[in-house]
């Protein structure tokens, strides 16, 4: 096959072209990217010289370059997105643009180019927060956030496109996705590299929040039987199975690195923030898959690769990214700017309401 990926410089989308090349030899990559502050070409370092690769530096909301780029493509994966929801709660605007504009110019190009499919990748927030059981496919939307309204309204205009025109569109939600190369602002990664770097890690709320984590080998290899398998029109659930409190978790993380506990520092909750997520698999076990990685022995792995690949993360930990922490976190000082030794925190970050995040919880 040759597959558009898209996105495909961010975390999962790199974990999926180096995934395809690997499992599939003659399948050829490219991969589209705009480069936010998230797309990160050294993610792929090991494959760009690969023939059967290619990069192209762009938008999936420029209609025109989609129309140079997928005439001829036997499928497009869509990982293009904005991704987190704290970034979208200060800022939305960029998230309506990408996940739901850039989604519908996808859908336009597979419809007037005729490709013959497009694995549209969304998330198990889509469905809201869940206090006991788990989501089905056909459950009804119900996002809390503008990350999640958007993924939500991408998702809508694929189905739509299906139901009016039977375009060969098919869909994937999976839980919180774990593993090398993810951003470290998401949850995992920003509480391994603070804490090596014995600084606050950051717990919203009461810290009693679960999420379903998920290897992200495991979501690439569901992602990879979707699009040769699946069926049009569908969605898929993907979970890991492995749901965790987010105070067990940053435990485990401390534990791993042999760090105190007293680096947990409980702050102000976030906006509409989801009790608990979790999701019913039955659909994709029927295609056959089932995750391969054990929970904990997955995140000692990426623990570890953390503590391997400094210089990549450390290179990610600066400038813009200690621009947004302070507007979402509250913290003061040029020490963290420069890479982040000291422990004090404080500060008005305006990312939870307008308090205080990063104060004590009495
Ligand atoms: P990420 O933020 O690491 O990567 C997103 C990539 O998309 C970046 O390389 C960025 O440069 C690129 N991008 C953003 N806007 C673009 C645009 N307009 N045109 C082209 N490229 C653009 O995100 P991720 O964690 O790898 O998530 C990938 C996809 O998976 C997203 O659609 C996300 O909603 C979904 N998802 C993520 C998780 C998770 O736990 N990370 C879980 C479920 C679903
Ligand atoms: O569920 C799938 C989703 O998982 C994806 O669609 C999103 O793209 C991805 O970002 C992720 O969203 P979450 O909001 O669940 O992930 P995040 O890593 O931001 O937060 C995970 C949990 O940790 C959540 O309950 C909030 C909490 N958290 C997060 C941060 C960044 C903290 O307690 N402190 C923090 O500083």
């Amino acid at each position: 096959m040759k597959i558009l990926v898209t996105g495909g410089a961010g975390f999962i989308g790199s974990n999926f072209i180096r995934y395809l090349l690997e499992r599939h030899p003659h399948d050829s990559i490219i991969n589209l990217d705009k480069l936010t502050y998230a797309g990160n070409l050294e993610n792929l370092r090991d494959v760009e010289s690969n023939p059967r690769y290619a990069f192209i530096h762009g938008d999936i909301a420029d209609a025109k370059l989609i129309r140079e780029v997928a005439p001829g493509v036997d499928a497009i994966a869509n990982f293009a997105a904005e991704s987190h929801v704290d970034r979208s709660i200060l800022d939305a605007g960029s998230f309506i643009q990408t996940d739901v504009y850039g989604t519908f110019v996808l859908l336009e190009a597979v419809r007037e180019l005729r490709i013959p499919r497009m694995v549209h990748i969304s998330t198990d927030e889509v469905y809201g927060s869940i206090e006991t059981g788990a989501f089905r496919e056909i459950d009804p939307l119900n996002p809390s956030n503008p990350y999640s309204a958007s993924k939500a309204g991408g998702d809508l205009m694929v189905l739509a496109y299906w139901k009016t025109r039977r375009l060969p569109v098919l869909i994937t939600r999976s839980s919180n996705n774990f593993g090398p190369f993810q951003y470290p602002e998401k949850v995992i990664p920003l509480f391994i590299t603070n804490a090596l770097s014995d600084l606050p890690l950051p717990l919203y709320g009461d810290g009693r929040n679960v999420r379903d984590w998920l290897y992200v080998q495991d979501n690439c290899a569901a992602i990879d039987l979707v699009l040769r398998m699946g069926q049009d029109g569908e969605i898929y659930n993907i979970g890991g199975g492995t749901e965790v409190e987010n105070l067990e978790l940053t435990r485990e993380i401390l534990a791993l690195l042999g760090k105190p506990e007293s680096l947990i520092q409980f702050v102000t909750d976030r906006p509409g923030h989801d009790r608990r997520y979790a999701l019913d698999c039955e659909k994709i076990r029927a295609l056959g898959w089932r995750p391969a990685r054990a929970f904990d022995a997955a995140l000692e792995e990426t623990v570890r690769w953390y503590q391997e690949h400094e210089t990549w993360w450390r290179r990610l930990k600066s400038g813009e990214f200690w621009d947004y922490y302070r507007r979402q976190y509250g913290v003061k000082g040029e020490a963290e700017r420069a890479g982040g030794l000291s422990t004090q925190v404080g500060g008005q970050g305006e990312g939870v309401g307008g308090t205080p995040p990063l104060t004590k919880r009495p």
